[in-house]
C-alpha cells in the first residue's frame, strides 16, 4: 500500500525515518541521536561549572540504546524499580551515581539497590525507612538516604503528573518533616544525606521551581542551626517541553530552567544539587512513525486509521496529552480536518481530533513527534499487538 514515499521538503529531518520505513514495518519508534546528543552536550555544558549533578530518569524511556548513551555523559540515573536498577547498571551508570525513588520499593528491589551500592534511597515514609535500616543492617551495610519532602507546591500541570501537594501518596509531609529526621537520626543502619523533592511532571511555568527553591532555602537554613547538614538537595524532574511546536523547539528551556536554581537556591559549599530530569533529556529525540491504513468517513467526521495505537503511545488516551501529528510524505496542498485514531478497540484510541493535515491517502507515512519519553516505556501488548521495534539515527 505504499504511495510515493518521497518526503516533503519541509520535513527533511524525518528523511531518515521514511528511508527506514521502507525496509521495516511500521509502526516503529524513531530516535534522532544526534538530537539526543546535543540536549545530553547542552546539559553537560550548563551544569559543568557548578556543583549541579544530573541523574536520568529511566522511566521515561529505558531503551538499551538510549541509557546507553546518556551513560557515557557521565549523567547519574534516577530509578523507581529492581528492573530499573539492573538496566541502569547494565548500561554503564556507575552505581554510586543512582538514585532510589519510590513509594513502594520492595525487600528484594532494597536489597538489589544494597548490594549495588547505590548512592541514596529517596525515601517516602517512616516504615521504609524501617525496612531499609532492617535490611541494610542484616546486609552490615550503611544505606545513605534522602528524604522525599512534599512541599505542597502546585506545578500547574496535568492532575496526574502533580507530585507535590498535599493530598497525593508521594513524599512526607512537611509539617512532620522533624519528626521523622529525629528517627531517621537513631536508625543504626542509615545516613541521612540529603533531602529530595519531585513537585510533577510537564511543567513549563517556573514559577514553581521557584517556590521549591524558597521552601528548600528555609529547609537547609533551619536544618543548618540544629547542626544538621544535608550534603544533597535533589529537586527532582519535571522539566517540560513544547509538544505543539516540536521543530521550532527542539531543546527545552534547559538555560532557564538551570538559571532559577542558580539564582534562587543558596547552595552550601559542601552540598551538591541534584536533578532528575526523564522527558527533557528524550522526548523530542523521538517520533512514532506509522502508516495511514485507511482514511474513512462518517457523517461528521474523516477518520485518519493509523497501523499505531493507544498501547503503542497511550499519553493523548491517558492524559489528553498533545502530540503533533505530521504527515511526512503527502504532496497535496489542499487541507481536511480529521481525526486520527488507532485500530484498537476502544473509543479512546485517538492520537488527535479535528487535526488539520494535508489530504491524506492510504500508505502515507505519519510522524507522531515527541514521542521519545513515556511512549516506548509505556507501551503494551493489549489486543496481542507486538511492541514496535526502534530505529537510530545516527546523523551522517
Ligand atoms: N523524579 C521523580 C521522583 C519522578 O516521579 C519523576 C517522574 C521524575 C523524576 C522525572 O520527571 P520528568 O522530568 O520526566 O518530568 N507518564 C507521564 C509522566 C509521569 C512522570 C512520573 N514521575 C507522562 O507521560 O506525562
Amino acid at each position: 500500500m505504499e504511495r510515493d514515499q518521497n518526503i516533503m521538503p519541509k520535513f527533511n529531518y524525518l528523511r531518515p525515518a521514511v528511508d527506514a520505513a521502507k525496509q521495516m514495518r511500521t509502526p516503529f519508534y524513531f530516535y534522532d541521536m544526534e538530537l539526543l546528543r546535543k540536549t545530553l552536550e547542552t546539559i553537560k555544558q550548563l551544569t559543568a561549572d557548578r556543583r549541579f549533578k544530573v541523574h536520568y530518569a529511566i522511566k521515561a524511556n529505558g531503551n538499551p540504546q538510549i541509557i546507553s548513551e546518556i551513560a557515557k555523559y557521565g549523567i547519574g540515573a534516577d530509578l523507581v524499580s529492581g528492573g530499573e536498577i539492573n538496566a541502569a547498571a547494565k548500561a554503564g551508570f556507575a552505581p554510586a551515581n543512582m538514585n532510589f525513588s519510590g513509594v513502594g520499593k520492595t525487600d528484594w528491589e532494597i536489597r538489589t539497590g544494597l548490594e549495588y551500592g547505590i548512592g541514596c534511597f529517596n525515601v517516602e515514609s517512616v516504615p521504609e525507612l524501617e525496612v531499609i535500616n532492617e535490611i541494610a543492617g542484616e546486609m552490615e551495610k550503611t544505606a545513605r538516604i534522602a528524604i522525599r519532602v512534599n512541599p505542597d507546591i502546585d506545578a500547574h500541570t496535568h492532575h496526574y503528573v502533580t507530585t507535590g501537594t498535599a493530598d497525593n501518596k508521594f513524599g512526607i509531609n512537611i509539617d512532620i518533616l522533624d519528626q521523622v529526621i529525629e528517627q531517621t537520626l537513631n536508625l543504626p543502619h542509615l545516613h541521612l544525606s540529603g533531602l529530595h523533592f519531585h513537585i510533577g511532571s510537564q511543567i513549563t511555568d517556573m514559577q514553581p521551581y521557584s517556590m521549591l527553591c524558597e521552601t528548600v532555602n528555609r529547609l537547609i537554613d533551619e536544618y543548618e542551626q540544629r547542626g544538621i547538614h544535608f550534603e544533597i538537595i535533589n529537586v527532582g524532574g519535571g522539566l517540560g517541553i513544547d509538544y505543539h511546536h516540536p521543530d521550532e523547539h527542539p531543546l527545552p528551556e534547559l538555560e532557564t530552567y538551570f538559571n532559577i536554581f542558580k539564582e534562587n537556591l543558596h547552595l552550601r559549599p559542601y552540598q551538591e544539587l541534584h536533578f532528575e530530569l526523564g522527558r527533557a533529556i528524550v522526548a523530542s529525540c523521538g517520533s512514532l512513525i506509522s502508516r495511514v491504513v485507511y482514511v474513512k468517513e462518517n457523517r461528521n467526521k474523516q477518520f485518519v486509521i493509523l497501523d499505531a495505537g493507544m498501547n503503542d503511545l497511550i499519553r493523548p488516551a491517558l492524559y489528553n496529552a498533545y502530540h503533533e501529528v505530521q504527515n511526512i510524505t503527502s504532496r497535496e496542498q489542499k487541507t481536511e480536518k480529521y481525526d486520527v485514531v488507532g485500530p484498537v478497540c476502544e473509543s479512546s484510541d485517538v492520537f488527535v481530533h479535528d487535526h488539520v493535515m494535508p489530504l491524506t491517502r492510504r500508505g502515507d507515512l505519519v510522524a507522531i513527534r515527541s514521542a521519545g519519553a513515556y511512549c516506548e516505556s509505556m507501551a503494551s501488548t493489549y489486543n496481542m499487538r507486538p511492541i514496535p521495534p526502534s530505529f537510530y539515527h545516527f546523523g551522517i
